[in-house]
């Protein structure tokens, strides 16, 4: 049996983020991307890795909790187990992640907490997918109104990507946001 590192025992929470409204939002506003290859990061269950699996040749899904990634590669064969995808070189048509996004003053459940006003863990995970889009590649993540999502689209924006929310869907108690960001320059 593979041996887990200190880090991946704190951080393992033996249970995995079951599909919820978030996620099936995101998959609906999927549905109907398609390419050669796509990077799902923080895929939990692997759900929406599964689902992309179906429209582009090779999905590579990552989380940093370790017994998601167990339970994920049930479903997708390429699963790795890293922070963001700061495992993963090569180019993607497009990269997905459903991000943690709650804000918290620490990281108690690494499924949900985004760190201060629900960026800090957002902001990290997109650091890791500098240089990874092909030049028209696009990388769609969710966040929610209860983070602030604007300044989450201005980081991205530091980060070097083009970025703007194109779809939200207002729930009961929030609104769930996508946002899109793009290569500033195609000439990746
Ligand atoms: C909101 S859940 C989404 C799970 C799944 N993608 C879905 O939509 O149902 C966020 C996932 O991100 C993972 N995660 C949190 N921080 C991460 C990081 N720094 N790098 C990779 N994955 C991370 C969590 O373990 C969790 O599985």
């Amino acid at each position: 049996m593979m041996k887990l590192s200190n880090m991946q025992k704190k951080l393992s929470k033996n249970e995995t983020y079951v599909p919820a409204e978030d996620t099936f939002f995101l998959a609906e506003y999927l549905k109907n991307e398609s390419g050669e290859k796509a990077l799902d990061i923080g895929t939990g269950s692997g759900y929406l890795a599964k689902m992309l699996s179906l429209k582009f040749n090779l999905v590579l899904a990552t989380d940093i909790d370790f017994f998601s990634i167990k339970k994920a590669h049930s479903l997708i064969e390429n699963c790795i187990c890293c922070d963001g995808a700061s495992a993963i070189t090569g180019k993607f048509d497009l990269i997905v992640c459903n991000l943690p996004y709650l804000p918290s003053h620490s990281i108690k459940d690494i499924s949900v907490d985004g760190g201060k006003e629900g960026i800090v863990v957002p902001v990290n995970i997109i650091k890791t997918t500098k240089n990874l889009l092909k030049p028209n590649g696009k990388f769609l993540f969710l966040t929610s109104s209860l983070a602030n999502c604007q300044m989450l689209v201005e980081k991205t924006k530091t980060l070097g990507f083009e970025a703007k929310i194109v779809s939200s869907k207002k729930l009961f108690f929030e609104k769930l946001i996508i946002i899109e960001a793009k290569n500033k320059s195609k000439m990746n």
